[in-house]
């Protein structure tokens, strides 16, 4: 069999990358340019600076990802794309790149979903049994989804309000900490004490959804309150008391989802995936189930894993037409 190579683009959000896939989960390259300098200023991402960014360094990356994968474009099989969920003139930006290299080079487009490439980021640790339950954790979402087989995925459960990651960031800016904080937040819980009681939302509703923004108020108006009284809060502590927080949430709705779909892989993935204090708490508290956590450099925005899901993609013909639009509010329902 001859091999196959898929170049993939990723432009949703704050992250600019290109990466070189070799068959089924061979990734020969993976270029990320972030522009997450450009945004710290503002506390958090501005669409037309991240769409402005991604014009200008696409081709660049693409150049990259051939050259360091050492594939020719004649040499690839097909070019994949994020369609959605994100921003759409960042999203328009990678899908025009994409659109024209598959055109010049007479090669098939796969549109993939930006959530289905942070769950398939997890075949980079070893290809996946399905039926799966996936904690799916980053800025914009925070989701378990149930994936009956390869490419069906099921909502159910959600966050009703902010996303967990927008949270950390939210929080992170009330305290002066740079976007997006929550690596930091991570880092000064582990030298912190969970002294502060904060709210733990619909953790005992007999459900699987989830919400952050009470956390968030509450956290917002102690810090607040001690402000005005002139008093200072130690901020590992409060690092520590929030992050136990979301994560008694998390922990506690996975374990539920797990009794209510009983699978044998749970696949933790998206950008708050990188978080320690959730790879500690998985690894003690959840036994008899192979928890698939990506590596770090795959948790973040990346083409690596579009790359990872289109490969799944292609073996179902799943190709897309130039008339592909963008889906800034992509759903899982829409993808099949
Ligand atoms: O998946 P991602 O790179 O972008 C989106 O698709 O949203 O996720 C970014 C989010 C940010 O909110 C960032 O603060 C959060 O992931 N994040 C973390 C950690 N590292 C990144 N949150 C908690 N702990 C971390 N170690
Ligand atoms: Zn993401």
């Amino acid at each position: 069999m001859t091999d196959r190579y898929i170049l993939a683009i990723e432009s949703s959000c704050d992250e600019t990358s290109v990466a070189v896939l070799k068959n089924e989960t061979d990734l020969l390259s993976n270029i990320i340019a972030s522009q997450v300098e450009s945004h710290k200023r503002f506390g958090g991402v501005v669409p037309e600076v991240a769409s402005r960014h991604h014009v200008e360094v696409i081709t660049l990356c693409i150049k990259e990802a051939l050259t360091e994968s050492g594939i020719e474009a004649s040499d690839l099989t097909a070019v994949a794309v994020t369609y959605g969920p994100g921003l759409v003139g960042a999203l328009l930006v990678g899908m025009a790149a994409a659109k024209a290299f598959a055109w010049a080079n007479r090669l098939p487009l796969i549109p993939v979903n930006h959530m289905a490439g942070h769950l398939m980021a997890a075949r980079d640790v070893q290809e996946l049994e399905y039926p799966l339950l996936a904690l799916l954790v980053s800025g914009g979402h925070t989701e378990l989804v149930y994936v009956s087989e390869s490419g069906h995925y099921q909502i159910v459960g959600e966050t009703r309000d902010d996303a967990v990651g927008e949270a950390y960031d939210k929080v992170g800016r009330v305290m002066g900490l740079t976007y997006p904080a929550g690596r930091e937040i991570d880092e000064l819980a582990h030298k912190g004490q969970d002294i502060y009681d904060f709210p733990r939302a619909m953790i005992k509703e007999d459900n699987l959804d989830f919400s952050f923004s009470g956390l968030k108020s509450a956290f917002i108006n102690l810090h607040h309150n001690a402000s005005q009284k002139g008093e200072q809060l130690a901020t590992q502590d409060l690092c520590a008391s929030f992050q136990a927080a979301v994560l008694d949430v998390l922990m506690t709705k996975t374990k539920k989802a797990l009794r209510d779909y009983p699978v044998k892989t749970l696949v933790v993935a998206g950008g708050v995936a990188a978080n320690q204090g959730l790879r500690e708490r998985l690894v003690t508290e959840i036994q008899d189930i192979n928890v698939v956590i990506p590596p770090l450099r795959l948790c973040g925005d990346n083409a690596g894993m579009i790359a990872l899901a289109a490969a799944i993609e292609y073996d179902k013909r799943n190709f897309a037409d130039l008339s592909l639009n963008a889906k800034p509010s992509l759903a899982f329902d829409s993808l099949n």
